[in-house]
């Protein structure tokens, strides 16, 4: 069986708390958060990905791998599949935003999630949107979830609330899919209405590769015998060519080094193996999670040691810089204060490309800002970056801009 490839990135978007999550495990059947860490704290922290077939059951709706009963449709036909989407499950937490607005990943389009239940839009669903139209998404279903909270009226009066909120705007005939994601009420409607609204990706085969590191892992058991050493995985997603099983690649920023002078060593390495969530694969491409085991130490890519990184073939990847020029424009808010002007000696948090690294601000003019950075990035001039301060103890998404030099 040839592997039907994700051909496209639908991120979700909404304010915390208003099922995000439990929409990507309504539609997909897997719970994106695994991380003990995110169980414990509820909270999406980092970026779940997930791949969700789309199935025609020979009816006038598409059903999804979450839908589907254990692997047939509720018609008791087998299910054709379409299309595969690959689902970004951003977090509530507006950090991991960033890694979306830099360009770790490209989104084709968005699933909003509203709570039926709240008053719209709140704070982060007007921020989320923002966003959305600052990346330039413009093709978006909106999830009006929760409707097994409130009563007929009051979803109707949230519908409104939402329709009035996105008027005038690139979304204005948005579809509004009201569903229950623990209930899993409606979610056939959301997924016909996602697998008809948001286009397929063209792939750029041609072009150079180019992935974003979003995880390392070290697949090994604790007291694996060497000889049994599986290299180290990369977790992450190509923006654009295609890898294949047995290409030599090189890895930036690579290793930190004191001599002969003090900086950064790319890595070379080779593509062992290719998975995408559990399909063995002989070519990776752009539009969804993949998994590439290398030829690397798995000491060297346990615990995301490697996350940010970029890899290509070697030779054509872009600079690496350890201090940085960022021309920022500020975010539009829903609370709408002002912030003020950035500081010299300012600590802040820069997305740039698949990395989200730290930085002390050197020079603060006007609009540009100049920003040493604790860890080098690899990202070509021109890449979006987008700025992360601490205002009241709380890190905001302030900004964003484009990498001058
Ligand atoms: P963050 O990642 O923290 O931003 O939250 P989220 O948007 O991913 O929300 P999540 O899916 O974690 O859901 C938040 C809470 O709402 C959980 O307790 C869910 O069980 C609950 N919830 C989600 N969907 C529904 C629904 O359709 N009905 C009801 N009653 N509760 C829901
Ligand atoms: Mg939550
Ligand atoms: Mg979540």
């Amino acid at each position: 069986m040839t592997f039907v490839y994700p051909d496209a990135i639908v991120s979700t978007a909404g304010h915390v708390d208003h099922g995000k999550t439990q929409t990507t495990y309504a539609l997909s059947g897997v719970w994106v958060m695994k991380h003990s860490e995110e169980i414990k704290k509820a909270m999406t922290i980092k970026l779940g990905y997930t791949q969700i077939g789309v199935y025609d059951c020979g009816d006038e709706y598409y059903y999804s791998d979450g839908v589907l009963n254990a692997g047939k449709c509720p018609n008791g036909q087998e299910p054709k599949l379409v299309r595969r989407l690959s689902l970004l499950d951003v977090p509530g937490h507006e950090v991991l935003v960033a890694t979306m607005v830099s360009g770790a990943a490209v989104v084709d389009g968005a699933l909003l999630v509203v709570d039926a239940s709240q008053p719209a839009p709140q704070p982060q669903t007007a921020e989320h949107f923002a966003v959305l139209d600052i990346i330039g998404v413009r093709h978006m279903v909106v999830a009006q979830n929760k409707i097994d909270l409130v009563s007929k009226e009051k979803a109707l009066e949230n519908y409104e609330q939402i329709r009035k909120f996105l008027a005038g705007t690139w979304a204005e005939k948005a579809k509004i899919i009201p569903i229950s994601a623990l209930h899993k009420v409606n979610i056939d409607a959301l997924v016909t209405h996602l697998a008809k609204e948001i286009p397929k990706r063209e792939a750029e085969l041609g072009k150079p590769a180019r992935f974003s590191v979003l995880r390392s892992f070290n697949v090994n058991p604790p007291g694996t015998p060497p000889e049994k050493l599986r290299g180290g995985v990369l977790g992450g997603t190509l923006l654009q060519g295609v890898l294949r099983v047995g290409d030599e690649i090189e890895l930036r920023p690579g290793l930190k080094i004191d001599k002969p002078k003090p900086g950064y060593q790319p890595i070379y390495t080779k593509v062992l193996s290719i998975e995408y969530s559990g399909y063995k694969v002989d070519e990776a491409r752009p539009g969804g999670l993949v998994g590439i085991m290398t030829g690397l130490d798995p000491a060297l890519t346990k615990a995301d040691a490697l996350a940010g990184a970029v890899v290509g073939k070697p030779g054509t990847l872009p600079p690496v810089w350890t201090a940085v020029e960022v021309d920022v424009k500020p975010i539009p808010r829903a609370a709408g204060e002002k912030p003020e002007p950035f500081k010299q000696n300012e600590v802040v948090l820069l997305a740039v490309g698949p990395a989200t690294v730290f930085g002390v601000v050197q020079a603060a003019k006007k609009d540009v800002i100049t920003v040493a950075l604790k860890k080098a990035v690899c990202a070509d001039q021109g890449s979006k970056v987008v700025v992360i301060r601490q205002i009241k103890n709380r890190w905001i998404v302030t900004n964003y801009g484009t990498l001058k030099g």
